[in-house]
């Protein structure tokens, strides 16, 4: 699986998206509407996480994040969690080959530390197998919470100055960017948010500030690789005029 011109579903690709982000969302609404148990919904939501990484690598997308758990996500009940961390296991195992075969890195951002010491050691497997590929960065946001993330790299700085390593004059928007999880990736061009939910949940508080923001009522285990292909051409048209004027 290359991406080349013939491959990329007619898109042009002068007018891509560099970096996709994805809130992934209605796995637990496409379950409830079949009176499923909540975690169906996860499983099949899965399948479509596989569907977009292999679409995105396809089409040439560098760079594809998606929001996977959030810090406020701790607070669901046990069960859920632990069939979350269950599935995000079995993905890393049955994706690695696929990730290496394909060119893709695995990254990710977020409190890892507070994953399960077996998630862990798959990411680390995962990372390190697939740390030398250059196709396409995948971040998982695990743990992931802009708001703890901007305290981190206020946490930090506020330490490098304590420390005289920083004078207060250096903290500029672009300092700052580099102490965030994603001081080596652009900030994202375009965000979807599956199930028509008009909020950002504490999902890249700091990178989305000119992102284009696609809403879709698609619930996340329902979303197909043609309504994907459709938002990306949609955002081909779109006019970003990052605050001036344009002729
Ligand atoms: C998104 O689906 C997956 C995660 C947040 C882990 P939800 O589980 O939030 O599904 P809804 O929003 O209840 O439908
Ligand atoms: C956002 O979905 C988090 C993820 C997709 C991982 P949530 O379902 O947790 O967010 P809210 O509750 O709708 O804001
Ligand atoms: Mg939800």
């Amino acid at each position: 699986m290359k991406s080349d011109a013939s491959e990329n579903a007619g898109l042009d690709p002068s007018k891509l998206p560099a970096h996709v982000a994805v809130i992934m969302d209605g796995n637990g609404r496409w379950a409830k509407k079949r009176m499923l148990n909540r975690v169906k919904g996860h499983e099949r939501g899965a399948d479509t996480v596989r569907l977009v990484v292999r679409t995105s690598r396809e089409i040439g997308i560098r760079y594809l994040t998606l929001y996977a758990f959030s810090t406020e996500n701790w607070q669901r009940p046990e069960a859920e969690i632990s069939a979350l961390m269950t599935l995000l296991k079995r993905f890393l195992a049955s994706e690695k080959q696929e990730m290496v075969e394909n060119n893709i890195r695995l990254n990710t951002i977020g409190e890892t530390d507070r994953l399960p010491a077996d998630v862990r050691k798959a990411l680390a497997q995962s990372k390190e197998a697939t740390g030398a590929n250059d196709g396409m960065c995948l971040t998982l946001a695990l743990s992931y919470g802009g708001r703890a993330e901007i305290a981190r790299a206020a946490r930090e700085i506020a330490e490098a100055v304590k420390e005289g390593r920083m004078d207060p004059q250096e903290v500029t928007p672009q300092r700052l960017a580099e102490y965030m999880y994603t001081a080596q990736v652009p900030d994202p061009e375009l965000l979807i948010r599956t199930s028509g939910e008009f909020r950002v949940s504490n999902f890249l508080l700091w990178q989305i500030a000119y992102t284009e923001i696609f809403v879709t009522p698609t619930l996340w285990p329902e979303f197909t690789r043609d309504e994907y292909i459709e938002i990306l051409r949609d955002f081909g048209k779109r006019e970003r005029r990052f605050g001036r004027i344009m002729s």
